[in-house]
């Protein structure tokens, strides 16, 4: 049997420096480093950002190839994310991966964030994979997307966020409640022991598939303001109401959205993707209207969720296949389009 390909992923789109090592579809080992320096900025600061890449990005490497328990020598391609994300992060995580292919002598293959979010569902976990078409709502801090699945390489956006995207809808509304960055896992923690229908919110009129959380964003703040005027300690003392509320108004908007997605397509091969993903209402939400509409259902696990890089070394193992190589000149791109 010929030997299994080997990929170095490495990820630096956004403010966690990750690193993988795939062996065939599997993974060997996944280390990322997180960024603890924006929380003290309630947001991630960009320029922070690229240097906290340029201190994590050997570590993080080397800690991937040692606990993959392989040598250098047995890499046979580096992938690395190419775009969307923060320009600076971006170049980091290029520049390391083109001088390592370069002194490796081995290929470089280019990974678009977005396409590898639904690649991660590949990574061979032992479990059923999704079957071509299929749909995925892609939801992080900056895409919130409808994608249609035709092969591996091949996807449509049929649906994107006019405004704000799904995470930034979390982030924004906990930072409005004081809740620190990022706020999307907190407002899930609170959410848990809090009523869906405190409070009422807003709802975007958007045509077809697209998204708008920005009005959401607005009304938020009118009525968290409103009732801070009456009651300083308003946000304290309705916390997981809050939440619970705030949580169930963005969701609703997502699957909505999707409901009507896989009506107008037919398909019923639904999966989730992004760090928004992680989110327990989501899941359990679509868990309950896969079984109702029979829809089959994939849902990632939890650290293919969030920013990784075992999604970047997944994607560049199907692109490796179709020998679609990067070179020296390719450039990193803040936005990028399938
Ligand atoms: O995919 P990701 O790690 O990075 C981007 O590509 O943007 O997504 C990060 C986003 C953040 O907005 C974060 O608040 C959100 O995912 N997030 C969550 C949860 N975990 C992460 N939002 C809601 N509930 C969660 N449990
Ligand atoms: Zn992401």
């Amino acid at each position: 049997m010929s030997k299994k390909l080997v990929i170095l992923g490495i990820e630096s789109s956004c403010d966690d420096t990750s690193a993988a090592i795939l062996q065939g579809k599997k993974i060997l080992s996944n280390i990322t480093a997180n960024q603890e320096v924006h929380a003290l900025y309630g947001g991630v600061v960009p320029e922070l950002a690229s240097r906290a890449h340029q201190q994590n990005i050997i570590p993080v490497v080397d800690t991937a190839i040692k606990e993959a328990n392989i040598k250098k020598e047995n890499i046979d391609a580096i992938a690395f994310t190419q775009g969307p994300g923060l320009l600076g992060s971006l170049l980091v995580g290029s520049s390391f991966a083109k001088s390592c292919a370069m002194g490796m002598g081995i290929p470089l293959i280019a990974i678009n964030h977005m396409q590898a979010h639904i690649l991660a569902h590949f990574i061979d976990e032992g479990k059923p994979v999704p079957k071509f078409p299929f749909l995925c709502l892609t939801v992080s801090g900056g895409h919130t997307q409808i994608v249609k699945i035709i092969s591996h390489t091949n996807m449509q956006v049929i649906g994107t966020t006019i405004d704000d995207a799904a995470g930034e809808a979390f982030d924004k509304s906990a930072k409005l409640l004081k809740l620190p960055y990022p706020g999307g896992p907190l407002i899930d923690k609170y959410a848990k022991n809090g009523n869906i229908h405190a409070f009422k919110f807003g709802k975007p009129k958007v045509k077809e598939l697209d998204f708008s959380f920005s009005g959401l964003k607005t009304s938020i703040l009118y009525k968290i303001q409103n009732n801070i005027q009456k009651n300083p300690n308003f946000i304290e003392e309705n916390l997981e109401d809050l939440c619970a509320s705030i949580q169930h108004s963005i969701i609703t908007i997502l699957l909505e959205k999707l409901k009507k997605a896989i009506n107008k397509t037919g398909i019923k091969e639904i999966a989730i993707a992004g760090g928004v993903s992680a989110n327990s209402y989501l899941r359990n939400e679509l868990q309950k209207l896969a079984k109702e509409k029979d829809y089959t259902l994939y849902i990632p696990k939890f650290e293919y969720c969030t920013d990784n890089a075992a999604m970047i070394a997944i994607s560049g193992y199907f692109k490796y296949l179709k020998k679609d190589f990067a070179d020296q000149s390719e450039t990193s791109l803040a936005s990028l389009s399938f």
